[in-house]
């Protein structure tokens, strides 16, 4: 019933059909926040609020790190051949339930109905990877004198706190929780405000896949009322953060004060960096793709065009064509490109647009907030290009998190590398040219965590992401993103 597309904008009025959940997640349960108080998600898509989810306060935390807590004692003796199995069929229960967890992002975060498939199927492939990790953990031996015996081994690190953004909950949630719990470590998570139902579904259907009680737990509510206390509870081990450099920055400082752990995944202003010599379609429609997915609200959304002189002005164009062409609306109508999160979110990129515009920028496309053209609701804002500006320009250093792409024209190879290190980010590039030798050069020379050479986007779970400069430190997926969760032990012993 969930799949058929009538009922699919049958759920645009009404969504009591998914079943949403209006408490915490705690101790293998859903349980009333303790304050009784909750508060309303919105569908970025009408603007109007759609579900009420749980307000969630520190004693909602303390219960939850508490239970964590004791969960942990169990859950690192668990046998990593056990944890495997039970990542492995919450993988399979999230591909059982995707239509809902799909409509859930949807209507929550506002992406279209088909990047909300691919974040879910994404996020089984994440619990599918990790599962088969989990028993292959090695540690080393050292080459001590031979009357010495020297090895390592991974512990996991604890009980983890995970801070997840509004742009991909679900993605998100899975990328912090699936090696967490592969590690040994236990977990509370808080959702964004704007987007907390799809950790809560994960988290039931991690109990439902056998997680014992406690060993997955998720808060919902704001940044300060549970985010704040959450990572600073002394009961936690290591927090996993993404969002904005600001708020990381503060969480940071939480840290410090207990000194926890942290891997920090914070913004970008990534270069898409386009040589004369590239695939000219191939890369239109690369470009195009890495700003107005998901309208630009990706980290790593490639927001900088960096062009060389030779092919900008044909391509500027036919980019500005492909922009054009894109349709907006609700996501349950499957549009090329869907709404941005919030009317905040709105206000801040209009903001940003009309100040260019007073300084006199040129838009090759859009340039203005917009809404659902059936419907005139929702927080919406037109596929945007700008023309060339200068590298000091504000649209080329702040992280807009909209579907805004600044084009920066590059008069030859090492203009373009300068331009392409221009800003205080560093978190992923893309290259496209048909020079082998050009492309590893500037894998080599871009100051970011990945490069992406002639595909935005390439890779999938098993590339560790992470960002470099203001972009944060630490790496997620991959085995990488495993050992954020591990301790190294190191054994010595005489024998002899
Ligand atoms: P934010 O960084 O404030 O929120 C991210 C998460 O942190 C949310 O779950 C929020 O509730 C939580 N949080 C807020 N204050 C906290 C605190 N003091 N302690 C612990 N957790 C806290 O981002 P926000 O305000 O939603 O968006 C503002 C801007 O941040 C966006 O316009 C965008 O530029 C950027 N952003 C970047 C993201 C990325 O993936 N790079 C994701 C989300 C936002
Ligand atoms: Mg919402």
């Amino acid at each position: 019933m969930l799949t058929k597309p009538d009922s699919l904008l049958a759920y645009i009025n009404d969504a009591t059909g998914l079943r949403l959940p209006d408490g915490h997640f705690i101790d293998g349960g859903f349980r009333a926040p303790r304050s009784g108080r909750s508060m309303q998600s919105e569908d970025p898509g009408r603007g109007e609020a759609f579900a009420d989810f749980a307000r969630g306060n520190a004693d909602d935390v303390a219960d939850a790190v508490e239970n964590s807590r004791k969960a942990f004692a169990l859950w690192r003796r668990t046998p990593p051949a056990e944890r495997g199995r039970i990542l492995a069929r919450t993988a399979e229960l999230i591909r059982r339930n995707s239509e809902r967890l799909a409509i859930t992002e949807c209507l929550d975060s506002g992406k279209p109905i088909s990047e909300a498939r691919g974040d879910v199927s994404g996020a089984a492939r994440t619990f599918e990877y990790y599962a088969g990790a989990c028993d292959k953990l090695e540690g080393s031996t050292f080459p001590l004198p031979s009357d010495y015996v020297g090895y390592s081994q991974f512990e996991p690190v604890g009980v983890t706190a995970h801070i997840i953004p509004w742009n991909f909950p679900i993605s998100t949630a899975a990328r912090g929780m699936a090696p967490a719990l592969a590690a040994g470590c236990t977990v509370v998570a808080k959702p964004a405000e704007q987007t907390p139902f799809t950790a809560l579904l994960l988290a039931e259907l991690l109990f439902e896949a056998g997680l014992p009680a406690g060993v997955c737990n998720v808060v919902t509510g704001t940044g300060i009322e549970v985010g704040a206390p959450l990572v600073s509870n002394t009961g936690i081990d290591h927090v996993t953060f993404t969002g904005s450099v600001t708020t990381g920055a503060s969480v940071m400082r939480a840290c410090a004060e207990n000194v926890t752990r942290s891997v920090m995944e914070l913004g970008g202003k990534s270069p898409v960096v386009v040589l004369d010599d590239c695939d000219f379609d191939g890369t239109v429609t690369n470009v195009a793709g890495a700003i107005f997915e998901h309208a630009g609200q990706i980290c790593s959304a490639g927001s900088r065009l960096v062009i060389e002189a030779g092919i900008h002005d044909r391509f500027v164009e036919a980019l500005g064509r492909k922009a054009k062409a894109i349709s907006l609306g609700h996501g349950l109508r499957s549009p090329d490109m869907g709404p941005v999160n919030s009317a905040m979110q709105q206000e801040k990129i209009a903001g940003f647009l009309d100040r260019a515009r007073e300084r006199g920028a040129e838009f090759i496309s859009g340039g203005k907030a917009s809404s659902d053209p059936e419907t005139g609701k929702g927080y919406f804002i037109e596929p945007t290009i700008v023309a060339n500006r200068p590298a000091e320009d504000e649209l080329v250093q702040e992280e807009i998190f909209g579907p805004v792409l600044t084009v920066q024209k590059a008069d030859n190879y090492e203009h373009a590398l300068q331009l392409a290190n221009c800003t205080r980010f560093g978190l992923v590039a893309g290259v496209f040219t048909g020079n082998f030798t050009r492309a590893h050069q500037l894998a080599r020379d871009i100051d970011a965590g990945q490069v992406y050479i002639n595909e935005y986007f390439a890779g999938g779970i098993e590339v560790p992401f992470g960002g470099n400069k203001q972009s944060g430190f630490g790496r997620e997926k991959g085995l990488e993103g495993l050992k954020s969760y591990c301790k190294v032990k190191s054994i010595a012993a005489r024998i002899g």
